[in-house]
């Protein structure tokens, strides 16, 4: 299989040019990923028939659906033509603080929707200095281990892209680039993701596209700033094309990756900090009085007088249903009355009633002698009619991912990460 190139166009190009950029490139008959910006997706889309591109938005909304405005889910990319997304891309970490636990819910829900996420990850420059690039990497790919193996084998790719390289004109050194991948191919191994390819990103241009692409740790680039260049990606990708990737062998003898029920466990154990939000869709059972429920009934001062014209829609409603005089219905017993629809379904009045007048306080009953009874659960009294609606039934939660693993217990935590094993090409 030859070299993947993928171009992220970020927030660049107006819908022209990203248009015509992607004709170019579709007529040339390349083979690239393409990462529009949102809007420009269509334009695209319509460049793309009868083509070897593939197109790929830059993020997803953690969100399945629903009032969440400005976010755009995996359902809706995927309807717009996109086979790809890009997940956990140092701008949105360092920009809009996106930690595991949203890049987690973006790849579940990416794949829930037959979308194939490219997972970024990559140190910064502090973090190189301090020693613990392979540890910041190693915790950004826990998202994966916390994956079940179906969506695992959903990734298109895992892109090593150091966040001092972006933009910089710095990338990293080969000899870095070949340190880190081999790192990253060891965790894949002992997820089963011996044939995800592990590309690289940051300050890619066509002056070390050679000889990063020769690497065989680099299955291929992840290309920014250069990508809205038409002549700079397809220099680019002549290099890509005439390497072919080369398959990652492990020495198996040091330690074989768990199976993948072991890994499916894991997988439970470490999500049960991970909630999907469940929606409660069941409607109220037929039965169920449409009532007004109690607690929005006012039961402060009625407000001042409002100067005519003043009133907004509901308000003028409210003040003519309940004119602000009357004191609030009660039931004997003091309760609030429930108010219900009319034949039209509009909330009416209840006539207030005439405050009860105080009973004289009964005679003292002579003292009986004391007998233990049991005690007796209240009568429910017709006037004190109980308003509330009643609570659909919690639906099971129905993310396999979000299930904590009750049955099974605690399990053996398996060395998942097998640190002495190397692929062939290190
Ligand atoms: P760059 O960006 O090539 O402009 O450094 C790479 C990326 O962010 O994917």
């Amino acid at each position: 299989m030859r070299k993947i190139v993928a171009a992220n166009w970020k927030m660049n190009l107006r819908r022209e040019s990203a248009a015509t950029l992607a004709g170019a490139l579709a007529g040339d008959l390349r083979e690239m990923w393409l990462f529009p910006c949102f809007v420009h997706l269509n334009s695209v889309r319509l460049q793309l028939s009868d083509t070897k591109l593939v197109m790929g938005a830059q993020d997803v909304s953690v969100h399945k659906d629903g009032a969440h405005t400005g976010d755009v889910s995996a359902e809706m990319l995927k309807d717009c033509a996109c086979e790809l997304v890009l997940i956990g891309h140092s701008e949105r970490r360092q920009g809009y603080g996106e930690g595991n636990d949203v890049i987690l819910r973006k790849l579940v829900r990416a794949c829930a929707a037959g979308l194939k996420p490219l997972l970024c990850v990559g140190e910064t420059k502090a973090e190189r200095d301090s020693g613990s690039a392979q540890t910041v990497v190693d915790t950004q790919l826990l998202v994966l281990k916390r994956l079940a193996p179906e969506a695992r084998a959903m990734v298109a790719a895992v892109a090593y892209e150091p966040v001092w390289a972006i933009g910089t004109g710095n990338n990293a050194s080969v000899a870095q680039v070949e340190e880190m991948h081999a790192y990253i191919a060891r965790k894949l191994h002992s997820l089963n993701m011996n044939s995800t390819p592990i590309l690289y990103g940051g300050s890619v241009t066509p002056d070390n596209a050679r000889e990063l692409l020769a690497n065989k740790s680099v299955d291929g680039v992840l290309v920014g700033s250069a990508s809205i260049n038409y002549d700079a990606i397809c220099a680019i990708d002549d290099y890509a094309k005439k390497q072919e990737m080369t398959p990652r062998a492990f020495n198996t003898l040091n330690e074989p990756p768990p199976p993948p029920e072991a890994l499916a466990l894991l997988f439970e154990r470490d999500t049960d900090d991970f909630k999907v939000e469940v929606k409660l869709k069941q409607p109220l059972p037929p039965s169920a009085p449409a009532m007004q429920p109690i607690e929005d009934i006012p039961t402060s001062a009625p407000p001042a007088p409002i100067s005519a014209g003043s009133l907004s829609r509901y308000e003028e409603e409210m003040s003519k249903r309940r004119p602000p005089t009357q004191p609030l219905p009660r039931t004997s017993q003091g309760r609030l009355q429930p108010v219900g629809p009319n034949s039209q379904g509009r909330i009416q009045p209840v006539a207030p009633q005439a405050a009860p007048k105080a009973p004289p306080p009964p005679a003292k009953p002579p003292v009986a002698p004391a007998k233990p009874t049991a005690p007796v659960a209240p009568k429910p009294s017709p006037d004190a009619p109980t308003a509330e609606v009643p609570k659909a039934p919690a639906q099971p939660i129905t993310d396999k991912q979000a299930k904590p693993d009750t049955k099974t217990g605690p399990q053996k935590k398996a060395n998942i990460y097998d640190e002495t094993d190397r692929p062939s090409w290190v």
